[in-house]
């Protein structure tokens, strides 16, 4: 498969308009505005392009969510999330700074599809060479006439605007981006209303991942065809980029058709386990939200939305963190678990005490002091956590505690029992 997202990674200038136009850049959506806006949506629908921000939900059912007519008192927007906050991620990255001019472009096809008049790029405050470089290329496409008034002649306006968060894991989560985007503080707001209802200023909204929307000018240039005819099968398909991390012997994004086997991403694109005589102990396989896989299960996996469900795990954000022997599970579940007390926002009762519950009892096992009923204390609080709260965080927490537990519980005793690592006592 040639590269779509990634193609100009690599080019000299690829920042600029002109290397990009050179490139083909702004060719789709001269294509996209000649065309009916439902027509687009269907494009999209048939393409079966799934969000790329964790979910997977299906992009085109998400545009058709939106009023198809809307006034000027309730504009319809588009938010592009650019916080990529998950531990383990940093695929949008590339886009954002080899290819600013491809997430435009995808943002105003999208626009177009949905009838905004105005998009914005949500990106996270971390990001600061991303956010200098998306202003740069907005303000050259809106200087060259591609974002403004009258779009290729289509009698269509819209604006960019890119936005910086403050650096809150939480305000990866759409609503509580909203909130951030109008000036607030990032909660999470109860649903329904949806954001196709009642969104960004109350107005009618769609929230779609960075790599999502950069798939758009190559569905619309190529065709849905195409797209749908890479992957395992019609609810897997296109291009996916893989972020790996972790024991491999050459980290980072990777550029595959959908479905790749995991073993395939690992032994071969990432050149194999890092150390020499090592084994594989643990991969997770779609950030660090999702339960873990131990290495009999990557065996025959397919890297999509499907495959790693079915395997009891979630495609997520695809970042992959791959774990050799040599890994002290209890210390890698120590440290996530001081990320998520660190990041709840609060609001609800089973997460804001309940992941530094977590993190409470597993930093104490990690230093030698657990007791023998922390084990069913952690599977309590955890299975309390999920599913009770107002958005995923507290799932995000509970999910990996419990794999891990379930997964290597011996690996816990020894350290209940011995005070120590297994794993270094060999
Ligand atoms: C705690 C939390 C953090 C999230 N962080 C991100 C993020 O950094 N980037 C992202 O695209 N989606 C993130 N999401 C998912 C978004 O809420 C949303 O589902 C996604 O942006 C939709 O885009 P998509 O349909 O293109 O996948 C997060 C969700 C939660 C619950
Ligand atoms: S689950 Fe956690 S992060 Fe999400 S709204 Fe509730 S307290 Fe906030």
């Amino acid at each position: 498969m040639d590269k779509v997202l990634t193609r100009l990674v690599g080019v000299e200038g690829s920042r600029t308009l002109e290397v990009a136009r050179r490139h083909g850049a702004y060719k789709s959506l001269e294509a996209a505005v000649k065309l009916d806006p439902a027509e687009i949506v269907e494009k999209v629908k048939a393409s079966g392009l799934r969000g790329r921000g964790g979910a997977g939900f299906p992009t085109g059912v998400k545009m058709s969510f939106m009023p198809k007519e809307p006034t000027p008192e309730r504009p319809n927007y588009l938010i592009c999330n650019a916080d990529e906050s998950e531990p383990g991620t940093f695929k949008d990255r590339v886009i954002i700074e080899e290819d600013p001019h491809l997430l435009i472009e995808g943002c105003l096809i999208s626009s177009f599809a949905m009838r905004c008049s105005c998009a914005f790029i949500y990106i996270r405050g971390e990001y600061t060479l991303g956010a200098r470089v998306l202003e740069q290329a907005v303000a050259e496409a809106k200087a060259a006439g591609l974002v403004g008034k009258n779009i290729f002649a289509s009698g269509w306006d819209c604006d960019v605007v890119v936005h910086r968060g403050a650096g809150a894991y939480i305000c990866g989560e759409e609503t509580a981006l909203m909130d951030s985007l109008e000036g607030g503080r990032g909660n999470p707001r109860l649903k329904p209303p949806f954001p196709a209802q009642a969104g960004l200023y109350g107005c009618p909204t769609t929230i779609n991942n960075v790599e999502t929307l950069a798939n758009l000018p190559a569905i619309i240039e190529r065709g849905p065809e195409w797209f749908a005819g890479i992957g395992r099968n019609e609810r897997n398909t296109g291009p996916k980029l893989y972020c790996v991390s972790g024991h491999v012997k050459r980290p980072g994004v990777y550029e595959l058709p959908i479905s790749t086997p995991l073993m395939e991403i690992i032994d071969e694109h990432c050149g194999g386990l890092l150390r020499e005589g090592s084994r594989l102990k643990a991969v997770i396989p779609g950030g660090s939200s999702v339960p873990v896989l131990r290495a009999e299960e990557c065996q025959d996996l397919p890297m999509d939305y499907d495959a790693v469900a079915e395997r009891g795990s979630m495609l997520g954000s695809a970042a992959v963190m791959v774990m050799d022997h040599t890994t002290d599970m209890v210390k890698v579940m120590a440290r996530l678990s001081h990320f998520y007390a660190h990041e709840s926002c609060g609001q609800c009762t089973p997460c804001r005490e309940g992941t530094p519950w977590l993190e409470k009892i597993f930093q104490r096992i990690l230093r030698g002091e657990g007791r023998p009923e922390d084990l069913d204390l952690l599977e309590s609080v955890a299975s309390h956590m999920q599913g009770t709260t107002i958005c995923p965080l507290a799932d995000a927490a509970a999910m990996p505690a419990r794999s891990f537990i379930s997964k290597f519980r011996d690996e816990f005793e020894h350290y209940i029992q011995h005070g120590r690592s297994a794993v270094a006592a060999g």
